[in-house]
């Protein structure tokens, strides 16, 4: 029996949530390890939907463990607000446990303050962050001057002490060179104090319950946020988020060893979609981006922003696979192509100087910049796929794409997704089971 990571091969918004959401039946544990509230997972379960930005996507299950690890940077008012709205609907499970990692970092006012000055700052170049003060929470992790969620339900004199010195610091960025307003102390310390009491329910070292849940064989589902290509390191820096998002980090964004998940499963769209800016080699921009755009419904989860649009890109693809690890690919939104007459696939990148690349996006923007995707064509197809369960309904021409992707990522499909709700789905093989 293995244990599961599931993280995104493409700019994130892949279909995480849902994969995550239907895969959870066979867990028990459910965790995520990185990012915050920049991620929107969705799930939608018999009509229902819900998006979710900091609790993991098993929490719509009973009888689970729903825990959020020390590699999250947790907002406790949006925390909380999604807790309160979650059994509000009725879909918080009685005996479905939430926990939050004692050393996670917490996202401040300031956070999100800095991370708007800096982008109006930047113009023109600006990375088009969510605006919810990730960046700075993780430099601050990064500086050993963050506070953690140990701390917000801890000693109050401490809390208030570090909130007061970090304030003199943000302040006078803040004033002095942004031009804005100061943050008060004292304010943002009363309303944490009343976060800190809500969350303190919470609050527990998650490393130590994975590890009892590990060696009593309970299945673990790890859930990644984002994308391999905003991964800090192994993204198109810097027009990428401040964690790292790709399958390493499941170990210690949660604080368990290598040995704890054997099976990476990449969620992949059947297109590319990115927010925000940076490079995209295969971005459409005329009828077909905009077909994308409209009938993939490609707006932010988060921020309501209209995703750019593009072709499947498995340059980006194989690069996640190798970075990664990723041993199945799960291949979602494969519905929206259906109607497309000629459908591409970029199979490699020509650069500027002649040279073909197809195992790595290039580090250096510039030569990124200078790539030319290289396309194959296939026939599309104009039947209904969304109400497949198995592989031998889809049409001729769906098969025949879904096994040139097998065949240019070079690892299996495990699951193709023909819809948003839980049940559109073609399960190729139980990960869990590997
Ligand atoms: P995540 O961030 O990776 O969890 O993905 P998001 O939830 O931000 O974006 C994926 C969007 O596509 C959501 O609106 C999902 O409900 C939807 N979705 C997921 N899988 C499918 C699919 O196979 N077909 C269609 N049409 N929509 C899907
Ligand atoms: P999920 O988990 C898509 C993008 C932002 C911006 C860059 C940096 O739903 O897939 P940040 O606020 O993290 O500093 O922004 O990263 N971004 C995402 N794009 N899906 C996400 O999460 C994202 N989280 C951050 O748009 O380009
Ligand atoms: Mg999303």
């Amino acid at each position: 029996m293995a244990n599961v990571i599931v993280m995104g091969t493409q700019w994130g918004d892949e279909g995480k949530g849902k994969v995550v959401d239907l895969y959870a039946e066979n867990a028990d544990v459910i965790v995520r390890f990185q990012g915050g509230n920049n991620a929107g997972h969705t799930l939608v379960v018999k009509g229902v939907q819900t998006i979710l930005h900091l609790v993991p996507s098993g929490i719509l299950h009973d009888q689970k463990l729903c825990i959020i690890g020390n590699g999250v940077v947790v907002d406790p008012r949006v925390l909380i607000s999604e807790i309160d709205e979650l059994k509000e609907r009725g879909l918080f499970p009685p005996q479905t446990q939430l926990r939050v990692s004692e050393k996670a970092h917490l996202i401040m006012p300031y956070h999100k303050r800095l991370d708007l000055a800096r982008e109006g700052k930047r113009g023109g170049g600006k990375i088009g962050t969510t605006g919810r003060g990730i960046g700075p929470a993780y430099e601050d992790k990064a500086a050993r001057t963050g506070i953690r969620m140990g701390e917000l339900i801890g000693d109050g004199d401490a809390f208030r002490d570090k909130l007061r010195r970090n304030l003199e610091e943000k302040n006078f960025l803040l004033t002095k060179y942004f031009g804005e307003t100061p943050v008060d102390p004292e304010a943002v310390y009363e309303e944490y104090r009343g976060y800190g009491e809500r969350l303190r329910e919470y609050v527990a070292d998650a490393s130590v319950l994975l590890h009892r849940e590990l060696r009593r064989g309970r299945r673990i589902l790890f859930e990644g946020a984002q994308g391999c290509h905003l991964d800090i390191d192994h993204g198109t820096y810097p027009f990428v988020t401040s964690s790292n998002t790709v399958s390493a980090n499941a170990f210690s964004g949660t604080g368990v060893g290598p040995q704890a998940a054997s099976v990476v499963v990449g969620i992949c769209k059947a297109y590319t979609t990115r927010v925000g800016g940076g490079p995209f080699a295969t971005e459409l921009d005329d009828e077909i981006g905009r077909r994308l755009q409209e009938v993939g419904k490609e707006f932010g989860a988060t921020t309501g922003r209209r995703r750019r649009c593009g072709w499947l890109d498995m340059v980006l693809v194989r690069h996640s696979v190798r970075v990664g690890g990723v041993t199945g690919l799960a291949l979602t939104k494969l519905d929206v192509l259906t109607g497309i007459d000629k459908i591409r696939i970029c199979t490699g990148y020509r650069t500027a100087a002649g040279e073909r690349i197809d195992l790595a996006v290039p580090a250096d923007l510039p030569t990124l910049a200078g790539c030319e995707p290289v396309y194959e064509e296939m026939e599309g197809w104009t039947e209904d796929i969304s109400q497949a369960r198995r592989l031998e309904e889809l049409p001729k021409n769906v098969r025949k794409y879904l096994e040139r992707i097998e065949t240019l990522a070079d690892v299996p499909l495990v699951l193709v997704s023909v819809g948003a709700a839980r049940n559109e789905t073609i399960i190729l093989k139980n990960p869990f089971s590997s």
